[in-house]
């Protein structure tokens, strides 16, 4: 038996068998520094899949950061701590108003699940809208409304569904604005299903970038008509910028500046302490007071101050670095390298994404999703040294989200190993 197999039977015998494992053959990574794992025997592999290491891998800023205030003082947040108050002063001073107050959390699905909370508790309204391929978390609720990963669990009475808007497969000869409009009729549709139950819309709750969805073309002054109907009805509006904030999409420190709303809720995680267990939610002050009187929210390990010293050593890296930029530019070099790859490889149908979230969806001559071949074509990228994943309805859109320190260099070798793999198809 080898090493891998060896290791892959221990874990099966303590988490399970059906614990997920990414590939065919399993990786045993090690090691990290920048865009770049190693595994156990030493070999190099691109990492152009994990977007929690968002400034890099291992990097030494925040590193020092968390090891210096671990060896200092680790405790809750009922004690005054200088980093965290000023860790939130400069979170928030990167919203617009009126987005001026935090709520940390461990996880994404704690910022999403305090989201909710405290819709319901500003609106007084239960219900909750999603788009039919989301995932929000893992929490008995968020697990019941996704459909991206469905968990078994009956979707919820009190929440509706709207189909993503994806204009590739979507548009039947629509112009922007008329497409924005079907779908945005769908929120309205939503809402009013919800009323006819006796159900008051609590929230619209979306990614605007579509992450999890397999990053649909955005479809101009859909968020803004959906937004306008939520709030109309009292609902509000929570953006989970789980995946598409921190200079993601290289355009904008946060995913929602795209589509020229601002949410009345945003929500955090991943890349936030790259690594480190960071989320939270962002909003409004006094709403933040009100709920806070009446809930007692307290959350044992959320901002205490080895979280705070690494969400703070995460934005000085992200400003230093000019990382946005860098997501800028390396992300238009790699989308017009995949551009060229679809000439060249007609399986790739069209390309996706913005900065450094992009993909490619794959189909065959017959329009058919090609989900077989992509799974292949990830697999045979793996065996070349470079790490991607897949998504969407069809399991058939490559996903890509490297750490965003990702350079030009790692671009072209990223798409010289996928020019092999998809000429070996
Ligand atoms: C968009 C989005 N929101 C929320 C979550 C949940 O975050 P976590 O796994 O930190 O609970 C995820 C996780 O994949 C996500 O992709």
């Amino acid at each position: 038996m080898s090493d891998i197999d060896a290791l892959i039977l221990r874990r099966q015998m303590v988490l399970g068998r059906n614990s997920p494992l990414f590939y065919d053959r399993p990786l045993h990574l090690v090691r990290g520094e920048g865009a770049w794992v190693y595994d156990a025997t030493g070999r190099a592999y691109l990492d152009v899949y994990n977007n929690v290491p968002c400034v890099g891998h291992c990097h030494p800023h925040v590193v020092d950061a968390i090891a210096r205030q671990t060896a200092t003082l680790n405790l809750h947040t009922r004690y005054l701590d200088e980093t965290l108050i000023a860790y939130a002063e400069r979170l928030t001073g990167l919203f617009a108003d009126p987005l001026d107050s935090v709520m940390l959390t461990c996880s994404g699905t704690e910022a999403n699940e305090l989201a909710l909370r405290l819709a319901r508790f500003i609106t007084g309204g239960q219900g909750i809208i999603v788009s039919d391929l989301s995932y929000h978390g893992n929490s008995t609720i968020l697990a019941s409304l996704a459909s991206a990963f469905p968990g078994g669990e009956l979707f919820p009475s009190f929440a509706r569904a709207v189909r993503v808007p994806d204009p590739v497969h979507d548009r039947q000869g629509r112009t922007d604005a008329e497409l924005a409009a079907a779908f945005a009729a769908q929120v309205q549709a939503a809402v009013d299903s919800l009323k006819a139950d006796g159900i008051q819309v609590a929230a619209l709750l979306m990614d605007s970038f579509f992450a999890n969805e397999g990053l649909p073309d955005p479809v101009s002054g859909y968020v803004e008509q959906s937004v306008e109907i939520v709030r109309k009805a009292g609902g509000l509006f929570i953006c989970d910028e789980v995946q598409s904030g921190f200079a993601r999409t290289g355009d904008a420190m946060w995913g929602h500046q795209l589509t020229g709303v601002t949410p009345d809720i945003v929500t955090l995680g991943k890349p936030m302490g790259n690594g480190y267990p960071v989320a939270g939610m962002v909003t409004r002050r006094d709403w933040v007071d009100r709920f806070g009187a009446a809930s007692r929210y307290f959350n044992t390990f959320a901002g205490n101050p080895v979280a705070a010293a690494a969400g703070m050593a995460v934005l000085s890296v992200i400003e230093r670095e000019d990382i946005q930029a860098n997501s800028r530019r390396v992300g238009a070099h790699v989308r017009a390298g995949l551009q060229a790859l679809s000439a060249k490889h007609p399986i790739i149908a069209n390309v996706r994404g913005r900065g450094l979230f992009f993909g490619a969806e794959l189909i065959r001559p017959d329009g058919s999703p090609a989900d077989v071949e992509t799974k292949q074509l990830i697999n045979r990228m793996r065996d070349n040294g470079v790490l991607i994943s897949r998504a969407g309805r069809n399991s058939n859109i490559l996903k890509m989200r490297p750490p965003l320190v990702f350079s030009t260099d790692n671009a072209d070798h990223l798409l010289s190993v996928m020019d092999d793999a998809l000429a070996a198809l």
